[in-house]
């Protein structure tokens, strides 16, 4: 299962690959939470992503790609992968081309939704701060206030949730979207899911898509 997730911020990319990734064994490979996870060691590489992801603008490629090869390279002895949140422009979709070679990605998911729902997800969402676990306040509210459910860490707005941020992560996929989603629709891979519905009925629309039954 070679799979991307593409769509705006808020769209519930992390929570569906996630769910997949528990459900069906394959790697989740996030770009965002490589990013956060490279800042919060303080490395170079780190430090230079960190003013891009905090502004809500693009990492520059060579970041990206970089986390990228090595989450590829840690994710080939599971069966398959999700990417999400990579590739986000044409550009991206061809290195990526470049680093699968002979495996293309086999389906690529792009998630609908009106940006009066997104700002409403990402003003609610709250993350652990210890083991990166997502909630939302209305949606997926933790058991305790502030608290984590798995692992009792504390719960934290994301830098990049905050009002300045979220309008320019907006902007920017908007510009970009476009020629990405033309990119693979013209390949005959993409396919395009309601995700303002509950949770559990968009993971069952993205099973459909990648052509899965629902086991669960
Ligand atoms: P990243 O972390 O990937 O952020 P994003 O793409 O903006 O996506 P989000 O994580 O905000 O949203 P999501 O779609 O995963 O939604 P979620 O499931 O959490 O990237 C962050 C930054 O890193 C970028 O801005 C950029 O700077 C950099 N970066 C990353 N990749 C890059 C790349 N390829 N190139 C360059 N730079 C890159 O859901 C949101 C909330 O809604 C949660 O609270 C959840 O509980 C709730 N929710 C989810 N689904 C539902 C539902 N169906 N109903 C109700 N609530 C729901």
């Amino acid at each position: 299962m070679r799979l991307a997730f593409l769509g705006p911020p808020g769209s519930g990319k992390g929570t569906q690959a996630r769910e997949l990734s528990r459900k069906r064994g394959v790697a989740h490979i996030s770009t965002g939470d490589l990013l956060r996870e490279e800042i919060n060691t303080g490395s170079g590489l780190g430090r230079r992503a960190r003013e891009f992801v905090e502004a809500g603008v693009l990492v520059p490629d060579e970041i990206v790609l970089h986390i990228l090869s090595v989450g590829l390279k840690k994710a080939d002895s599971s069966g398959g992968f999700v990417l999400d949140g990579f590739p986000r422009t044409v550009p991206q979709a061809r290195a990526l081309d470049d680093l699968l070679s002979a495996s293309p990605l086999e389906v690529v998911v792009c998630f609908r939704i009106s940006e009066e729902a997104l700002l409403e997800r990402l003003a609610g969402r709250r993350t652990c701060s210890n083991c990166g676990a997502n909630f939302h306040m209305r949606f997926a509210p933790p058991k305790r206030v502030a608290t984590c459910d798995q692992c009792g860490g504390r719960l934290t707005r994301r830098d990049d949730d905050q009002e300045a941020a979220i309008q320019r992560r907006l902007e920017v996929y908007r510009e970009a979207a476009e020629p990405l989603t033309g990119y693979y629709r013209g390949r005959g891979v993409l396919r395009e899911v309601n995700a303002a519905a509950p949770p559990s009925e968009v993971g069952k629309s993205v099973l459909r898509a990648i052509g899965e039954a629902d086991l669960s």
